[in-house]
């Protein structure tokens, strides 16, 4: 089923003065703390889209897209970093830059379906026209597609469907590939096998080890995910069958 996004065409001044604006998603009304419902017709014209950024690691990732949204028409902001670890680097990043953080961890919760809706939960709150999930090692359950599905992304350290799982660096290089890379994609309910949106090669070089190797297509993956993540928080997308259409489909 053809899924889409509104477009965003934040431009020059109009842009740079609605960033400071309240973004509102429609329908959704807000109660004030005095029991004022406030009902919410729509997101402001040319506001960036709300970005929530899941991570589980070091945060390089996020540190990309949070420099990235200094331009004002770069399209996207984010606006939450939540995580399942709370010693996560992520978080150092986030809260430099002054963004919301919110740690939902598995082990309070007495099963994944539950930790998996407690995580849909906290998303929703941020209002997030997009989720990007930029190093985080778990994977989303049906509470989480249902809510978030179709406006997820991910990104992997490898060319899939190749590689896909955990160690997709690592087994690219025990597989003796000469070239490897990155991938940003939709997230579907299988382990790394949604839509894809882009990929970039990297080379192998004789004498890499993981972390080497690791480090050349992070630098890459960086790249890859800010200049997708702004297409998209910018234009839109949509995705029939297996194939994603950044921005307005020509007609
Ligand atoms: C990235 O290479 C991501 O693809 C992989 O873990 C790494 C996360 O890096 N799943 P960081 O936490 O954004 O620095």
């Amino acid at each position: 089923m053809a899924q889409t996004a509104r477009p965003v065409e934040p431009s020059g001044a109009a842009a740079r003065r609605q960033a400071s604006l309240p973004t509102v998603t429609p329908g959704d009304p807000v109660r004030t703390p005095s029991g004022h419902v406030v009902p919410v017709v729509g997101r402001t014209e040319g506001s960036p889209a709300r970005v929530v950024v899941l991570a589980s690691g070091a945060g390089s990732n996020l540190a990309a897209l949070l420099d990235a949204q200094a331009d004002p028409a770069y399209g996207a902001r984010v606006v939450a970093v939540v995580t399942d670890k709370p010693g996560a680097g992520a978080l150092d990043h986030a809260r430099a830059a002054g963004v919301a953080c919110a740690v939902v961890e598995p082990s309070d919760f007495a099963s994944r379906e539950d930790w998996d809706r407690a995580l849909a939960e906290t998303v929703a709150v941020f209002h997030a026209d997009y989720v990007v999930s930029a190093g985080f090692m778990r994977i989303l359950g049906r509470s989480f597609l249902t809510s978030f599905g179709g406006r997820t992304l991910n990104t992997h350290p490898a060319l899939l469907p190749a590689f896909p799982g955990a160690h997709g660096v690592r087994d690219a290089l025990a597989h003796g590939v000469r070239i490897t890379g990155c991938t940003v994609h939709l997230i579907d309910e299988g382990v790394d096998t949604g839509p894809i949106v882009a990929q970039a090669a990297v080379a192998v070089e004789d004498g890499d080890d993981e972390s080497t190797l690791h480090e050349r297509i992070k630098a890459v993956e960086r790249a890859l995910l800010v200049e997708w993540v702004g297409k998209i928080a910018r234009g839109g997308l949509s995705v029939e069958g297996r194939r994603v259409v950044v921005g307005t489909p020509e007609v």
